[in-house]
């Protein structure tokens, strides 16, 4: 007999499109971590990846590259927090959702849940990428989160300590990270809610 396999915990990833080490990308998904319902394991991803290239794209690809599409595989949904360079969204963002679109029609992306979340020290807060972003994962047929985007702008003064700390942002972002949950197939949600209240 097939078993569908639900569970109670919530399985996120959080990647930051950057790579810098004081990333205020990073510190808005640190920040999200404590904030989240005990029901919720937000992990972070790495998104240091060799350039996507097709001819290492079949028996050769790379290891960090298998890791990474099997950590996005085995989320139920994934956070995106990325800042804009240029008024688009970063090469290692780009490039890491090319890598995780293929194979082409097993693509670990496909049908999965993404919210993406803007981040930057100027008051636009990266809308741009925003959208950008949300135009690829469409492209992979993932399910981007709609409703109200999650753009923070003047990022500088709502990080302490290298998390995000501003309680409006925060809130905001739970907001969204319900909807994310909401399209996240594999969770008992009526068990999740319950275990989220409050
Ligand atoms: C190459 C480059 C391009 C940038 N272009 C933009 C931009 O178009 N819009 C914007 O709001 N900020 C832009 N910035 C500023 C970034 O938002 C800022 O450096 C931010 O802190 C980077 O995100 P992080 O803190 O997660 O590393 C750019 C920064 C770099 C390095």
């Amino acid at each position: 007999m097939m078993m569908l396999e639900t569970r109670t915990q919530v399985r996120l990833l959080g990647l930051p499109g950057s790579l810098r080490q004081g990333s205020y990308s990073l510190a808005v998904l640190r920040g999200l971590q404590p904030a989240l319902s005990p029901a919720v394991d937000l992990q972070i991803g790495d998104l240091r990846l060799p350039l996507y290239d097709q001819d290492q794209d079949g028996p050769s690809t790379p290891q960090t590259v298998q890791a990474f599409r099997q950590a996005v595989a085995e989320s139920d949904g994934l956070v995106i927090a990325t800042p804009e360079y240029n008024h688009g969204i970063p090469g290692v963002l780009k490039n890491a959702l090319d890598w995780a679109s293929r194979p082409l029609g097993h693509s670990a992306l496909t049908g999965k849940a993404v919210l993406v979340i803007s981040v930057s020290p100027a008051f636009t807060g990266g809308v741009r990428a925003q959208a950008q972003a949300n135009e690829t994962l469409l492209a992979i047929q993932s399910r981007p989160v709609l409703g109200p985007q999650v753009v923070i702008g003047n990022v500088t003064n709502k990080i302490r300590d290298g998390r995000l700390t501003d309680e409006p942002s925060l809130r905001f972002a739970l907001s969204a990270i319900d909807r994310l949950i909401a399209l996240c197939p594999a969770v008992r949600r009526a068990e999740y809610a319950d275990q989220s209240l409050g």
